[in-house]
């Protein structure tokens, strides 16, 4: 509802131009349609041209009409040897031939359905944005095989980590008999190139264990064929234990016939009601969750095991990484949380099936606004591997603060791990293409629920829409994301245009600055997450850590006489790491344990720098709203309130934030804050 306002004025020359393209969908081979992706094309280029133009194409099969958008597959008649090379499965090519004139066309060429649909959808997002396509000639594929969605949706319809209402998957332990919500979710997805996604939480409770039941499977079905039609298969999270608390079985032993004769018969169930189901996502021998472990064996006997069952259907096992102590003693000074998923992982490099592919988070603790990267990405060169992201913002203000993720997203992408020299991204690593491995991507953990929204906080949208953006196509820079994203949503004002990408584009540094400093991550409420809280983690079970004392604070990772982490990276990271007057900024509390009066590169104290950041953080928060409250009439109403509330909301709390981090520091040190500044 809130389009009318928001959209792209045209001129009327782009607007004719559009209409004639709009007026006509030619489709090559009428039985294309059959195939529900490709019907989904063309009804989102009626769907456009009916709400934005009013207008309703002839839909024609015929090659003899005028101007139009022409829809084909695989038809590479007219491609130069190239432009073939490139095209792939999920690629595509546009082609614009004499726009402008009455026989204007503009050719979308699809390397199966899935593509013809992801180019559609590029056609959509260039009108949409006003942009001109006469001169348009492009082939594109995605970088990343595998571009999934985690959904943390419990059947009794919350959502773990969810900050933006309950699920729109189910409701009291049943699937919503009204899926309406859930296909305008696929359709957000589809538009930016996601293409899988499970639906229920890693933490696989009673009632989702039952989900892999026959019972269930017309339920499934039903889900399946929704995100069907827009290309995106369905994948479920299993319990390990399965075959023991559904009563069925006496082990879960993965090396046991009986357990793996289970798995299999389970997956003919899945098989033949979802002929193109996607596989399963484990969580195991993590956080409590059953696994491998229960029966002495380790993480690829566990992963093998259902990757056998799923195999002869060409189903998938997304094994997580996320293994760690999470009983640890805090005096206990050996035991690295940070090592955890490196050191249990990288000894079984070469033992998973070709269809098992390891998801691992982007970091090696747990999705804070700041972390190195993952040292196992990259580390294990016979292992397909994926990259875990989460767009819910659990750490990072939960979708009430404003964090665009994208540009924290790309730093991880573009880290080099060196595993084979220079090159070696994290994003080739993750792809498949470092190490010629048949299976890679990205996952993220979803931030959508049934608010209004989406997202609860409308700008968080961003994050939605830049991570499928991203996994389409690494090499995007955030900007160019922020952009497009703000170009598509609030195109008809220049000005909040441009104000939204400076909010957008400044807002991860700002969180950071007035949160948990230089790395050391943490210091939030427990359980909630939400809210600063500096030793609400020091004296716990979880291993996360400041060690912050009188006279300083950090953690000791180093191989010389720390919990020897740094070891996990190759060079020049390791030494670049390992050495305090190397390690970056950024990072510094992550590595080391250091004086309060310690020299940052940037020359000021770390007592210095936690001051000021914390109080140019608060004062940046409350710019935010500022910046916000200027766009009052320049976007619709409703967008504008609920904006407004929220960056209300972030302004006050970051003040929160900023004394409570300068006064537990102040006490702690008994440092005054050079400027004098208040702190109590
Ligand atoms: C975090 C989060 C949990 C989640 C876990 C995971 O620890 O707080 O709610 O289950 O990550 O990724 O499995």
């Amino acid at each position: 509802q809130v389009e009318g306002l928001n959209r792209m004025e045209l001129s009327t020359e782009l607007k004719g131009c559009y209409e004639k393209l709009l007026s006509h969908i030619v489709i090559t081979d009428l039985t294309l349609t059959s195939h529900p992706a490709a019907a989904t094309a063309v009804d989102e280029l009626k769907k456009l041209a009916e709400a934005r133009f009013g207008i309703t194409p002839v839909v024609a099969s015929s090659a003899e009409l005028g101007a139009g958008i022409r829809l084909t597959v695989s038809d590479t008649s007219d491609f130069n040897p190239n432009e073939e090379a490139l095209l792939g499965e999920e690629g595509y090519r546009l082609s614009a031939t004499s726009i402008g004139q009455e026989t204007g066309r503009l050719t979308v060429t699809g390397g199966s359905p899935a593509g013809l649909l992801y180019g559609t959808f590029h056609v959509i997002r260039l009108l949409l944005a006003g942009e001109d396509v006469s001169m348009l000639q492009l082939v594109e594929r995605p970088a990343n095989p595998l571009r999934l969605m985690n959904q943390w949706d419990n059947a009794d319809g919350s959502i773990e980590r969810g900050y933006a209402g309950n699920s729109i998957f189910y409701e009291q332990g049943r699937i919503h008999a009204d899926l309406s919500r859930v296909r305008d979710y696929a359709r957000l997805l589809a538009s930016v190139g996601v293409n899988g996604i499970s639906i229920n939480n890693v933490n696989v409770h009673a009632v989702e264990t039952t989900f892999i039941q026959r019972h269930m499977m017309p339920e499934m079905a039903r889900i399946a064929a929704i995100f069907r039609a827009y290309a995106i298969k369905l994948y479920l999270s299993v319990n390990f234990a399965s075959p023991v608390e559904l009563g069925e079985l006496r082990t879960a032993d993965p090396l046991e016939n009986d357990v793996r004769n289970w798995w299999a018969a389970r997956a003919e169930e899945l098989y033949a009601m979802l002929p193109d189901f996607g596989g399963f996502l484990v969580k195991a021998d993590s956080e409590h969750r059953p696994g491998p472990f229960t029966y002495g064996r380790d993480h690829a006997d566990g992963a093998n095991m259902l990757a056998d069952a799923l195999a002869p259907h060409g189903g998938i096992v997304v094994w997580r990484c996320f293994v760690y102590n999470c009983t640890q003693d805090w005096r206990d000074r050996s035991t690295d949380r940070a090592k955890a998923a490196y050191d249990h992982f990288t000894p079984l490099d070469g033992r998973f099936r070709d269809n098992v592919v390891l998801q691992i988070k982007n970091g090696p603790m747990d999705f804070q606004v700041r972390e190195p990267v993952s040292p196992l990405l990259g580390a294990m060169p016979r292992t397909n591997q994926i990259i875990e992201f989460q767009a819910a913002q659990e750490y990072t203000g939960q979708q009430r603060h404003l964090c665009y993720l994208v540009p924290q997203w790309k730093e991880a992408l573009s880290f080099e791990t060196y595993a084979q020299g220079e090159g070696s991204t994290v994003s080739r690593a993750v792809s498949g293409q470092l190490h010629n491995r048949p299976l890679g991507g990205i996952a993220s953990v979803s931030n959508i629920g049934d608010d209004a929204f989406w997202t609860g906080h409308p700008l968080a949208q961003a994050n939605l829409y830049g991570y499928g953006r991203l996994a389409w196509n690494p090499q995007l820079t955030s900007e160019e994301i922020a952009d497009e994203w703000t170009k598509l949503t609030f195109g008809s004002s220049e000005q909040a245009r441009t104000v939204i990408h400076q909010m957008l584009m400044s807002s991860w540094p700002i969180y950071e600055s007035y949160t948990a400093p230089l790395g050391v991550g943490w210091m939030v409420t427990p359980h909630t997450h939400y809210g600063p809280d500096v030793d609400g983690y020091e004296y716990s079970r979880w291993g996360t850590y400041h060690f912050a004392d009188r006279s300083g604070i950090g953690v000791n990772r180093t191989t010389a006489n720390g919990t020897g982490y740094t070891a996990q990276y190759r060079e020049p990271h390791r030494s670049g790491y390992e050495s305090v007057t190397a390690c970056p900024d950024e990072l510094l509390l992550f590595f080391h344990h250091v004086p309060y009066e310690h020299r940052l590169h940037s020359g000021k104290t770390i007592i210095q720098h936690i001051y000021d950041t914390h109080f140019e953080g608060a004062e940046a928060a409350a710019q935010l709203l500022q910046a916000w409250t200027g766009l009052e009439g320049f976007i619709d109403s409703e967008t504008y309130a609920r904006v407004q509330s929220r960056h209300e909301e972030q302004a006050a709390h970051a003040t929160h934030w900023r004394d409570v981090i300068n006064t537990y520091f102040y006490r702690k040190s008994g440092i005054a804050d050079e400027r004098g500044r208040k702190i109590y």
